[in-house]
């Protein structure tokens, strides 16, 4: 029987390397796809600057062709002029859905725009169970119907929705979203109680009141929204990406480097840089960034995953990947998506010293870990092991990084400049 072989991509890291130079952080994934779907919100030209050249991008901008948008990016000017018509199309396939969980986000502002939303059921990051109970609990609060079908969740209004009193029973990102873009075009004022904090939604907010949204209580946990009967497109820039710029700073001090990092808001990561700072590392604050570097061994911190302004759960890999070449040991608690400690398990390929139980990960730095394949699950397990196998000794080949490539632009490229030994290979493997 001939074998089969198959290629694929692969990041292939030298351990060893000390992270050292300045980078510059781009818009925030997670801000910039919500951005995109809140521009269905008015007919016309809404420009996005600082968007990240990024897969998850493309994905959102053919979703938006597909609902009948206009879609151009410049990608060397970071811009996408999103152009959308009087009516936009109102499905969402699951071909697109599966690859981009943010699909969503579409939701909230299809319903109040079109009267009608088919969005697939989403796929995404393999990062556990995500329900959308609270999406459709709140769209049902504003007048919704929803319910779900082949596939599909299907939301209809028969009437334009009406403004309510929505308490979130956890401050969910996407919920708070998806609700905001339905509530900014509704009859009357909703509240929103329990809602999340992310600078994200600060920035979405942002956006729709420059469209002409009336919204109050921003960067609180309620918010009001005093629904107009039309909104304009608008020109706005995206957030700086507080979770690169995060990525950034637990490399340098793990490779006992000096990394400056440039458009970076040193105010959205607070926790995560005092966190740092207790690891030993010495943190300059400047105008537009700061700069982070780490002469020692770093000390292992405890860290508990908790919605902003807590501790955000998409450094925790970055955060036990630390701790497991730190001195002493650490307790890592993730509140919010317990399947990303699957990414333990590649860790522990690479000599870690971690356990895990229920929400909680041991973990005891050791000395050295030591280069192994292991596979990327998800954006921030990818990262959590490139960062580990930088510090690895010998040869890490990081697999399925397409995962790392949805959230990190340029990234291989920035790790070289920064000094890393990395590189992307497409290797045969026999299967
Ligand atoms: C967003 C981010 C993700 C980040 C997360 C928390 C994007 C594209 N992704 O994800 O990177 O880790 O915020 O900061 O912006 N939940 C429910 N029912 C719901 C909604 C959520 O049970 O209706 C649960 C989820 O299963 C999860 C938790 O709430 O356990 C957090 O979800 P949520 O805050 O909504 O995160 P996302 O918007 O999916």
């Amino acid at each position: 029987m001939s074998p089969i072989l198959e290629t694929m991509e692969v990041f292939r890291i030298v351990g060893g390397a000390r992270l050292a130079g300045e980078v510059r952080v781009t818009g925030a994934k997670n801000s910039v796809l919500k951005l995109m779907a809140a521009a269905l919100l008015a007919e016309g030209t809404t420009t996005l600057r600082e968007v990240p050249d990024i897969l998850d991008v493309d994905y959102m901008a053919e979703l938006l062709r597909r609902l009948g948008c206009d879609v151009i990016r410049d990608r060397e000017n970071r811009t996408v002029a999103i152009t959308v018509p009087e009516m936009p199309s109102h499905q969402a396939d699951y071909d697109l859905v599966r690859k981009l969980r943010a699909s969503i986000n579409v939701l909230g502002p299809l319903l109040a725009r079109c009267g009608q939303a088919d969005v697939a059921l989403p796929g995404g990051d393999n990062i556990g169970s995500r329900g959308l109970d609270m999406h459709v609990a709140g769209l049902e609060r504003l007048g919704a119907t929803v319910h779900s079908e082949h596939g599909f969740l299907i939301a209809r209004r028969d009437e334009r929705l009406r403004g309510a009193s929505i308490w979130l029973d956890f401050p969910s990102v996407g919920a708070t979203e998806n609700l905001l873009m339905a509530a900014v075009l509704a009859l009357g004022t909703t509240v929103i109680d329990n809602a999340a904090r992310e600078p994200e939604i600060v920035d979405i907010c942002t956006m729709l009141q420059s469209m002409g949204a009336q919204i109050s209580g921003v960067g609180t946990s309620t918010l009001e929204i005093v629904g107009v009967d039309i909104l304009q497109p608008t020109d706005h820039t995206t957030v700086p990406d507080r979770l690169v710029a995060g990525t950034w700073a637990v490399g340098a001090v793990m490779t006992r480097g000096d990394i400056t990092i440039h458009n970076a808001v040193s105010g959205h990561l607070e926790i995560a840089l005092s966190k740092l700072a207790d690891a030993g590392a010495q943190i300059d604050l400047m105008d537009n960034g700061f700069r982070v570097r780490c002469d020692t061994r770093p000390k292992a911190v405890d860290v508990v995953t908790l919605p902003y302004p807590g501790f955000p759960t998409d450094l925790q890999p970055h955060f036990i990947a630390m701790n497991s070449i730190a001195s002493g040991a650490a307790l890592v608690t993730e509140n919010l998506f317990e399947a990303r400690f699957r990414f333990v398990n590649e860790m522990v390929r690479l000599g870690a010293d971690v356990r895990t139980d229920g929400h909680h990960a041991m973990v005891r730095g050791r000395t050295s870990l030591s280069g192994a394949p292991v596979e990327a699950a998800d954006i921030r397990a990818g990262a959590g092991l490139v960062l580990a196998g930088l510090v690895a000794e010998g040869m890490t080949t990081v697999y399925e990084p397409h995962h790392i490539d949805r959230g990190y632009e340029g990234f291989v490229a920035d790790l070289v400049r920064l000094g890393a030994d990395v590189t992307r290979v497409f290797v045969d493997e026999r299967i």
